[in-house]
């Protein structure tokens, strides 16, 4: 029998322990025995399929799927389900975890987008229970409705919030949770600090993290989970102090604390802090982080196998090599003035870092002892889609198409203040600019509505907004009247016309020369284009003959 009561009983060889044989462990030849049994592991082949496979999705805060503006793009709960299905064979036992934010984009709902961003954390909350998800610790996104609607979402997706800190309204947070997976006892606690600034959700109380996680790890050692996961929405560099600082856990799964818009962040590599891996995934489930974890005999102490150390002792010999080149080259434009044995000693110390680093090999799992491999899945679309996940997914997107047609029949733009223009739309500019309007139609802007009605989004609020002309603008579109300004016009880049139209002699009522940093600002930054994406390269496909040439 491995872990489960037997691992309790063995506590002698508990904790204090593992962390002894892992610096035995580490400092190589070393004989491993001195009386704990769970060190003196026996050299055996490393098991076929990981003992335990632990997924991870840090902040994925509302994100659904990408708005799909430009191909590629990272993301979509179908495109993680149907990833995490079709590794069942691979890594039969697997827990789903999450910390941080997971089911809003911001952590305050906006009044007209409510229903729309209810349904969506619904949608999430259902596809997090088809993904598997066991646990996660909530970030202050997750009370953006409130912590009644939590506990409802949480319940939707069969999912336990973990927050060992919090007190009040927590929706039902919990310590620890312990789980057997394939035979081994998992630990789970974590703590959350949601919120920007220290400023808590609604009646939320918060203690200091480092006690609370420091009783439920104890918590978790004695009810004999030999496997313990911390999860955590704390920023960055707390979680890591906390990892430091709070010992026994083998993964700590890190998440942010709140998080707003729909920007995506860039990757966080995993590090290992003493003997615990902190991993972090990307937000809007850009990408999910994979730890297997593989067991031999009764050791619960994991070396790396996927080459985290070695990466980093890659990095450092390179650094060294570079600086050392550098020197060589600057002695050498010196001249004379450098002793010959100088350069020789420094040109030996080259070859021999070059050495080093020729030979540093690849990870490979270690001749003994348990030991974990992590890797990072980017969410694509060749992940495939998952069908029962990608038909709730729709189900939301006509459900709120039609909620939002109905509901803002009657929702027309700001009036125009007096002495200012409003939006007439391309074909009143088409009458008198022919070449103009012309070459405009044959741009991607001219299309830009239809290519949302194609997807049931024209009413979708998420949406609509850069994809007409003069949205939610004095004399302009809403969601439901945008019948002549469909499509990003020519008052997108010059500005409302209708003074203009009514008296073109006068040059102040046109912006005859559009900025170009209104492309970037208004509509084209990323996630809707693609980062690289370059303005001057734009400006080739907008001006053209008949238009601004
Ligand atoms: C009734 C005819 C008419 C309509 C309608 C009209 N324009 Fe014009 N527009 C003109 C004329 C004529 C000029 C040239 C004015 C001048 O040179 O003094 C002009 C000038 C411009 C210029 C400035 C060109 C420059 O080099 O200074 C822009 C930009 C422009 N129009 C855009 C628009 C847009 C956008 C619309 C629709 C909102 C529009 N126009 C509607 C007749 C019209
Ligand atoms: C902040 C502005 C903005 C918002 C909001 C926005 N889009 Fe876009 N969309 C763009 C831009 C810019 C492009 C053109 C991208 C390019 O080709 O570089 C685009 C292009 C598209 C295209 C055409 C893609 C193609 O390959 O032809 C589709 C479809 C689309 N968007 C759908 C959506 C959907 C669905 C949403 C809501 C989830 C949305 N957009 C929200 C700015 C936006
Ligand atoms: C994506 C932004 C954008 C859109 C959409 C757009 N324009 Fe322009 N337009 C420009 C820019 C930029 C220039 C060049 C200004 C300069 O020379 O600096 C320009 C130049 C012009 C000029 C100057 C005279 C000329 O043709 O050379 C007119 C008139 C004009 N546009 C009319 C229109 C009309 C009418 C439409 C709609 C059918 C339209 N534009 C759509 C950005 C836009």
């Amino acid at each position: 029998m491995r872990g489960g009561a037997q691992a309790a009983r063995s506590s002698p060889c508990g904790r204090r322990s593992w962390l002894l044989a892992i610096s035995i462990l580490s400092s190589a030849a070393l004989a491993l025995g001195g009386g704990c049994k769970s060190a003196a592991t026996p050299a055996a082949p490393p098991p076929k399929t990981p003992s335990l496979r632990i997924y991870v999705v840090s902040t994925a805060a509302g994100a659904l799927e990408p708005c799909g503006c430009v191909k590629d793009q990272l993301g979509g709960i179908d495109h993680a389900v149907s990833y995490v299905k079709s590794q069942a064979a691979t890594a039969p036992n697997s827990l789903v975890l999450g910390a941080g934010p997971m089911l809003f984009t911001d952590p305050r709902l906006d009044a007209t987008s409510r229903t729309q961003d209810e349904w969506k954390a619904e949608t999430l909350a259902a596809s997090f229970r088809m993904l598997g998800l066991v646990a996660w610790a909530p970030g202050a996104n997750d009370w953006a409705d409130g912590a009644d609607q939590l506990a409802a979402l949480r319940a939707t997706a069969g999912a336990a919030l973990i927050a060992a800190n919090l007190t009040g309204k927590t929706a039902g947070a919990r310590a620890t949770l312990v789980t057997e997976v394939g035979g081994y006892k998992v630990g789970l606690c974590g703590v959350s600090q949601p919120g920007e600034a220290g400023a808590l959700p609604a009646g939320v109380q918060a203690s200091d993290p480092h006690v609370a996680l420091a009783k439920a790890e104890a918590e978790l050692e004695k009810q004999g989970a030999r496997i313990r996961v911390a999860l955590v929405a704390l920023g960055r560099g707390a979680a890591l102090r906390l990892a430091d600082s709070v010992k026994g856990f083998q993964v700590m799964i890190v998440g942010k604390t709140f998080d707003q818009g729909e920007g995506n962040d860039a990757p966080t590599p995993p590090e290992l802090v003493g003997h615990t891996l902190v991993v972090q995934s990307p937000n809007h489930l850009q990408g999910i982080a994979v730890v297997d974890l593989y067991v031999r005999g009764d050791a619960f102490e994991f070396q790396d196998a996927s080459g985290i150390q070695l990466a980093e002792k890659k990095t450092d010999l390179e650094g060294r090599i570079v600086v050392l080149k550098q020197r060589l080259v600057e002695w050498q434009k010196a001249g004379s003035k450098v002793k010959a044995a100088d350069v020789a000693a420094r040109r030996r110390d080259l070859a021999r870092l070059e050495q080093q680093l020729a030979h540093l090999g690849t990870a490979s799992p270690p001749k003994q002892g348990s030991f974990f491999r992590y890797s990072f899945q980017p969410v694509v679309q060749k992940l495939g889609a998952d069908p029962v996940a990608t038909a709730l997914m729709q189900r939301y997107y006509d459900r709120v198409n039609e909620h939002n047609r109905v509901a803002f029949a009657n929702r027309l733009p700001p009036p125009v203040p007096a002495g200012q223009s409003g939006y007439v739309g391309d074909a009143v500019c088409g009458k008198c600019h022919k070449s103009e309007h012309k070459f405009w139609s044959t741009t991607p802007h001219a299309h830009a509505y239809a290519t949302l009605v194609a997807v049931h989004k024209q009413y979708n609020l998420d949406c609509v907004g850069c994809h007409v002309t003069g949205y939610e603008k004095p004399g302009g579109s809403t969601v439901t009247h945008a019948d002549k300004l469909e499509n990003v016009q020519c008052e997108v880049c010059h500005g409302p016309g209708s003074r203009h139209a009514a008296d073109p002699k006068n040059p102040t009522f046109i912006d005859a020369a559009p900025s170009r940093s209104l492309c970037a600002s208004s509509c084209h930054h990323p996630p809707h284009v693609h980062a690289d994406w370059d303005v001057s390269v734009a400006f080739t496909h907008i001006i053209g003959k008949g238009h601004g040439m």
